[in-house]
Parts: C-alpha cells; structure tokens; sequence
C-alpha cells in the first residue's frame, strides 16, 4: 500500500528523489565531530522561533499604549503564554550562541575556503538579518530598554553625513522613536525578515549539497572514490548523521529546558530588567546598553573617542562597528593558507584566532560596562586586537609553518 502511494506522489512530485539525493544517499564526510552539531541546531532554533513567534503575534498588540500590558497579559492570563514567551526570548539568545559557535567551526577547519565561499557570504547575510530580526524584535515589549536601545541605535544613522538625519527619520517614522516606529518594527519582525531569513537558510543549505560539507580535517573527500563512485570517506547522511544530530537536539533541549523553567531571565543578560519597565521617553535607564550578542560591536562602537581628520568620533565609531562586520565577508580571500583545518596549521594562526576569541568575548563583556576608565581601554586594545587578526590575516596564513595534510581523513 505504501510502495502504491509512494509511486503515485513519485509521479507527480520527486519525493524519492529529494529524499536520496540530500538524505539517504548524501555522502558526508564519515569524520564529523562537536562542532558539526550546530548547523542542524540552528535550523532548530529557527522553527522553534517561527513556531513561537507565531503564537505571540496571536495575542501581541503592535500599539504603543497597549504593547508592554499585552506582553503582560501574555505572560499572567494568556494559558501558557509565559512559556511561548520565555521560549521565544530564550530562543532569540541560543539562535546566536548557536551560530556564533556554528561560525566559530568555520574558522577551526577553514569552511569559508574555496569552494565554500558562497556558503559563507550566504551565512553572512543570514546573521546580518538575525540581528536585524532581533534587533526590532526587542523594541515590540515596549520596555525602557527596548525604547531608549532603539532610540540610541537609530540614532547611529545620524551620523552619516548629508543623508543621515533623514534616514534616522524615514526608519523611525516619526522625530523620535513612537508608535509608528512600533508599527513597522512589528510588520518586519512577523513578516518580512523571517521571510529573507527562511529564504537565505534555504539557499545556504543549496549552496552546501552543491559543493558537499567540509570535515575537521579540511581536506575533499571526493577525490578518493570507490568503483560505485561513493567516496569512501563518506557515510549517508541519513541514517548515520540524523541520529547523531539527534543526540545533539536531546541536549540542546535539555540545557534550553533548564534556562527556560530556572533561569528565563539569565540574570538579565537574557531579559534585562530595564525592560520590566514600560517605555518612558521622559526618563533613560542609567545605562543604555543592547543584549550580550551585540556587546562586541557596541564596545568597537564606543572604542574610538578622537575626532580624526575632521570626522567626528561618532561616525568613526559607525565606521569601525560596520567594517567589523564587513570584513568578515572577505575572510575566505584573506587567509591564505594552503591548509584550511586548524590541525595542519602553525602556532601563527593558533594564536590569532585564540588572541581574536578572547578579543570578541571581552569586546562582548566590556560592552555591558560604563566607558571609562580599565573597561574603555580594554575596549580599545580589544577593537586593534579584532581588526588586527583580519589585516594581518593575508600575511600570517602565508608565513605559517604548515603540517603535511593527509591524503584520506583521519
Ligand atoms: C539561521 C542560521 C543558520 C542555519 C540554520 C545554518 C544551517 C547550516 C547547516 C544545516 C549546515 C550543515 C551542517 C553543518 O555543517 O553544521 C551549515 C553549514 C555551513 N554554514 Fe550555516 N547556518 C546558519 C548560519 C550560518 C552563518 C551565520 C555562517 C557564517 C557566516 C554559516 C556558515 C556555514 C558554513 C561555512 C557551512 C559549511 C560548513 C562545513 O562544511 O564545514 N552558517 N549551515
């Protein structure tokens, strides 16, 4: 009876096909580790979102007199609303621990190198609108925080010269951030990036089955073939790498869980308690500072306080926050090497990217910390540190003392 359906859906749609080519017989490489968990973890992430979010807007007002009490009203009357919310806000935090670690393995095993270029601007652009997608989700609560971080971030754009007032106007609808900030933060937010967001997701994963998936070693797995022309490093991915990253997805859950039902708040790094209180435009929170993962950039953001060549210090700021992220699109021509694994690579590229690790955590922590004093140095020596590891990337990737890379993956 199922072979009769299966042959009749065949027919008209490549179900079968689909379902051999990117699953059942999908050769990937037979030595992935750890780090290869949280590709599929982030596409988990992602539906838990959606799934969420689709809720919340089900009982979410987009007014700026209403929005904070219906968050309430969620979280108290609505039948477990608490938990669609505090899944949803946990969610936007381990979307990015998730794919922080998830770029992090790039960088390990070189998976931003050719022929893997287009994966990674593709992620690029994925992670830019996550933070676009996160960065207006956080105003639609209506908090202190959510008010005055939009107002100060906003406010960014204003430096552009010539244009930059008017764009700070156009984005905000309004001379201040307002309701109609709200209005069209929501629209975006539920509609228009999760869209691009699902979209880019899809392409990334095209992307990847194109040119198959890089492994802890670095090195391709095609070029050695059996007579059936399957790799003989490769297993398939269905069943052997759904069941680990099943494995993965039990523990994921587990540590979610736990924050979700003990700690929902994080001791607010997760939901600050700044935004427990509605938005007041007559009075700012001692101290404006956005969520853990955009501290690193906010602390470039604030590094450089000189006016230099008649550029107010502002603008350099903007300046260096948007090339940190820029350069990252270039990394897969800046390095290189002729090895991609860190485990063929020399002390030089090891203490880079220790030196550039440590570098962003601390970025991330001063940025949660008033300006002055150990925390803005710390923040500067960190920005050089951060860029550094970026322009000198074409230098030291090429004087690294390499190790032989072997022929077959270990
Ligand atoms: C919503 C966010 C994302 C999702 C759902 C996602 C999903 C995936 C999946 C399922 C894989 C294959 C499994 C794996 O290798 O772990 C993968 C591979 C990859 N992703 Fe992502 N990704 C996301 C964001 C990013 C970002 C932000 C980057 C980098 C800028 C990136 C770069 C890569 C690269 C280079 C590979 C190939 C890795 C290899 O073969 O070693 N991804 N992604």
């Amino acid at each position: 009876m199922m072979q009769k359906v299966l042959a009749w859906i065949d027919v008209r749609f490549p179900l079968t096909k689909v379902w051999e080519e990117h699953l059942a017989k999908y050769y990937a490489p037979r030595n992935f580790n750890f780090w290869y968990y949280f590709g599929s973890l982030a596409l988990l992430v992602l539906v838990i979102q959606i799934i969420t979010g689709i809720v919340l807007a089900m009982h979410y007002k987009p007014d700026a007199r209403l929005a904070f009490a219906s968050v309430e009203y969620i979280m108290r009357d609505v039948p477990w609303g608490w938990l669609m919310r505090y899944l949803h806000s946990t969610g936007a935090s381990a979307f990015f621990v998730v794919v922080y670690l998830h770029m992090f393995r790039g960088l390990l095993y070189g998976s931003h190198r050719n022929p893997r270029e287009l994966i990674w601007i593709i992620g690029m652009l994925i992670f830019i609108a996550l933070m676009a997608e996160s960065f207006m989700g956080y105003l639609l609560p209506w908090g202190n925080m959510s008010y005055w971080g939009a107002q100060v971030i906003i406010s960014l754009f204003d430096a552009i010269p010539l244009i930059g007032p008017t764009l700070a106007e156009w984005i905000r609808g309004d001379f201040v951030v307002s309701d109609a900030t709200l209005n069209r933060f929501f629209s975006l937010h539920v509609a228009a990036v999760p869209l691009a967001l699902v979209g880019l997701v899809y392409v990334h994963i095209v992307a990847l089955h194109k040119v198959g998936s890089n492994n802890p070693d670095g090195i391709d797995i095609k070029k050695h073939k059996g007579a059936d022309g399957v790799p003989l490093d490769g297993i398939p991915f269905h069943p052997y790498y759904t069941v680990k990253d099943m494995v993965g997805v039990t523990v994921f859950l587990m540590l979610f869980a736990a924050v979700i039902f003990f700690a929902p708040e994080m001791g607010g790094w997760f939901l600050e308690h700044d935004n427990f209180v509605p938005a007041n435009i007559l009075q700012t929170p001692p101290e404006i500072k956005p969520l853990w993962y955009f501290t690193p950039y906010y602390s470039i953001l604030r590094a450089n306080t000189v006016n230099f060549l008649w550029i107010p210090a502002k603008l350099w700021g903007v300046f260096f926050m948007g090339l940190s992220l820029v350069l990252f699109f270039f990394l897969p021509w800046l390095d290189r090497s002729p090895v991609k694994s860190i485990r063929y690579r020399g002390w030089i590229f090891k203490t880079a990217l220790t030196v550039f690790a440590i570098s962003f955590v601390t970025l991330g922590y001063v940025g949660t910390k008033p300006p002055e004093g150990l925390y803005k140095t710390l923040a500067q020596v960190c920005t050089v540190l951060y860029f550094a590891f970026f322009f000198l990337m074409p230098w030291y990737t090429r004087i690294d003392k390499i190790k032989p890379v072997p022929d077959r993956v270990t």
